[in-house]
C-alpha cells in the first residue's frame, strides 16, 4: 500500500520505517525543511535503538522517502498517519493545533476513500473534530476522507521492537471500509500474531489515556509503597515481587525509584484529567498519581541531604540524565528535577550519561557534564544513581571507591546490588529500603558517615 506519515518525531519517524518493514511505499513528511534534508541525508535526529539502520534499509530498498512537500506526500496515499506534536498546555489540556494544520493542509490532496489515521495521541473526541474538519476542507471535492483512531503503544528506546511486535493492534473507526483499510495496512502484523482490536473511535481514544495513566498509576503505587516502607523499614522490591507474583497485579511496572517521566506519561496524565474535567467527572485519582510521583524526587532529594548533612558547595554526581535508560530523552526527566534541585540547594552537580549530555545542558544550563563515569565521580562527595542504564548496573564499585572522595550512593532508582555496594565500602542509600553505612573507626560519638 501506499501510506503518509505526517510528522517525522519520535513516533513518526518509528511509525515511517516500521510500515515500511511490513512491505508498504511510506513517506514522511514534516515541515521542518533541516530535518527532512537531515533525513534524506540518512541522519536520524535523535538516539533509537535499531531505528536509523532501519532507515536506511527501507530507504536503500525504495519504501521509504521524505519530503516537505505535503500535497506530494499524501496524493496518492491510501492512509495518512498522523504523528504531529500533541505538546501540553500551560492548563495540562493538548495542544490540538498541529493535528488541526496538519489535517487542513492535507485535506485537499488527499484521495477519496483514503483514510486519515490518528496517531498521536488525542483526547477522546478529536476523531471529531478531524472528520468535520476534512469534511470542510475538502467541500466541492468527490468522495470522502474518512478517520480512524490507531494509538500507539510503543516505549522510546526499544520503539522499533514494540512497533514489529506489538501484543496489540488498536484500531478505532465508524466504518467497515475503514476497517478494512486498515486491516490491511497491519496485515503482516496481525498474520503473524498481533491481537487487532476493533472499536469505535471514542473508545480506541480513551483506550490510549486509559492505558499510560493507569500503568503511571502503578508506578505511584509502588512508590507510594517505598515511602511506607522507608517508614516501617519494609523492603520495597521484596513487596513489589510478591505483589507481582500474582498474576492478576502483574510483575511490570513496579519498580520504585524516581518516579515516571518522559514526553508521555507526565503530558497524558494532565491531559487526561482535563478531559475528564471537561466532561464533569472529576478524576482525582490521577491527582494524586502526579503528587506521589513527585514525591519521588522530594524523598531522593532528602536521602542526599541526609548523606551529605550540608549540601551546599557538595559534589554531587548524577549518574543518568535521561528519563529512563536506552534512550537520549530527558523531557520531564526526573533525574534533571532532582539535578536542578540539588543546584538550587548550592551543590555542584555533575552529571554523565552514555546519550542524554547535549539534551540535558540544554535543559538545566548549570550542570556540568562528564564524558564518562569516572570523570563524573572524581572527587563527588555523593554518587546518585539517576538512570536505569544497564552499564550503571555493571559498575566496578570497587574501582569506583578510589575515585570518589566520600564513599555515598544515593541509588534513586534501586539498581545496584546492595551487598557489592556494602562490601566496596560505601553507605547506601536505596529508595523504599533500608539504608547502611560501613563501620567507622569508634570515635566515642558513635556518628554515621
Ligand atoms: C510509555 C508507555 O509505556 C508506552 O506504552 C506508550 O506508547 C508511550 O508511553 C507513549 O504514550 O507514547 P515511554 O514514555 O517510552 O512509554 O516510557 P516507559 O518505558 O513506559 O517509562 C515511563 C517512565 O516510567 C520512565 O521514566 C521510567 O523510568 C518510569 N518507570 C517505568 C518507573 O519509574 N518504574 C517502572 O516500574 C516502570
Amino acid at each position: 500500500m501506499r501510506l503518509a506519515v505526517i510528522g517525522t518525531g519520535h513516533v513518526g519517524l518509528v511509525t515511517c520505517a516500521t510500515l515500511g518493514a511490513l512491505g508498504h511505499e511510506v513517506t514522511g513528511v514534516d515541515q521542518d525543511k533541516d530535518k527532512i534534508a537531515a533525513l534524506q541525508g540518512g541522519q536520524i535526529p535523535f538516539f533509537e535503538a535499531g531505528l536509523k539502520e532501519l532507515v536506511a534499509e527501507m530507504t536503500a530498498a525504495g519504501r521509504l522517502r521524505f519530503t516537505n512537500d505535503i500535497g506530494d506526500a499524501v496524493k496518492d496515499a491510501q492512509a495518512v498517519f498522523l504523528c504531529v506534536g500533541t505538546p501540553p498546555r500551560a492548563s495540562g489540556e493538548a495542544n490540538l493545533i498541529a493535528v488541526e494544520r496538519a489535517a487542513r493542509s492535507a485535506a485537499r490532496h488527499m484521495t477519496a476513500g483514503s483514510v486519515m489515521v490518528e496517531k498521536s495521541t488525542v483526547p477522546s473526541g478529536t476523531a471529531r473534530r478531524l472528520s468535520r474538519t476534512l469534511r470542510l476542507e475538502r467541500r466541492g471535492l468527490p468522495g470522502d476522507v474518512r478517520v480512524a483512531s490507531n494509538p500507539e503503544f510503543l516505549r522510546e528506546g526499544t520503539g522499533v521492537q514494540d512497533s514489529l511486535d506489538p501484543d496489540r493492534v488498536l484500531v478505532g473507526a465508524e466504518s467497515e471500509e475503514t476497517f478494512a483499510v486498515m486491516r490491511r495496512v497491519y496485515a503482516p502484523l496481525i498474520k503473524q500474531g498481533a491481537k487487532l482490536i476493533e472499536t469505535d473511535i471514542a473508545t480506541a481514544e480513551i483506550s490510549k489515556h486509559a492505558c499510560n495513566a493507569f500503568l503511571a498509576l502503578k508506578i505511584s503505587y509502588i512508590n507510594a509503597i517505598a515511602r511506607l516502607c522507608e517508614l516501617a523499614d519494609a523492603d520495597v522490591d521484596a513487596v513489589a515481587a510478591v505483589m507481582g507474583s500474582d498474576p492478576r497485579i502483574g510483575d511490570s511496572f513496579l519498580s520504585a525509584g524516581l518516579g515516571y517521566g518522559g514526553y508521555c506519561f507526565p503530558k497524558d496524565i494532565q491531559a487526561f484529567a482535563r478531559f475528564a474535567a471537561a466532561l464533569g467527572y472529576d478524576f482525582s485519582l490521577l491527582h494524586e498519581v502526579e503528587r506521589i510521583n513527585e514525591e519521588a524526587v522530594d524523598a531522593a532529594l532528602n536521602k542526599v541531604r541526609d548523606a551529605l548533612w550540608n549540601v551546599d558547595d557538595k559534589r554531587v554526581a548524577l549518574l543518568g540524565l535521561a528519563f529512563k535508560g536506552g534512550t537520549d530523552d530527558t523531557r520531564f526527566s526526573p533525574a534533571l528535577k532532582l539535578a536542578e534541585r540539588l543546584i538550587a540547594d548550592g551543590a555542584e552537580v555533575r552529571g554523565y550519561d552514555p546519550q542524554a549530555a547535549d539534551n540535558a545542558v540544554h535543559e538545566v544550563p548549570d550542570l556540568k557534564i562528564a564524558d564518562s563515569i569516572q570523570d563524573c565521580v572524581a572527587d563527588a562527595d555523593c554518587v546518585v544513581v539517576a538512570t536505569d542504564w544497564l552499564e550503571f548496573k555493571e559498575l566496578d564499585l570497587v574501582a569506583l571507591r578510589d575515585l570518589v572522595s566520600y564513599p555515598i550512593i544515593v541509588d534513586a532508582r534501586n539498581l545496584l546490588d546492595a551487598q557489592a555496594v556494602s562490601a566496596a565500602g560505601f553507605s547506601y542509600y536505596p529508595m523504599g529500603k533500608r539504608s547502611f553505612q560501613p563501620a567507622l573507626p569508634a570515635d566515642g560519638m558513635n556518628t554515621p558517615v
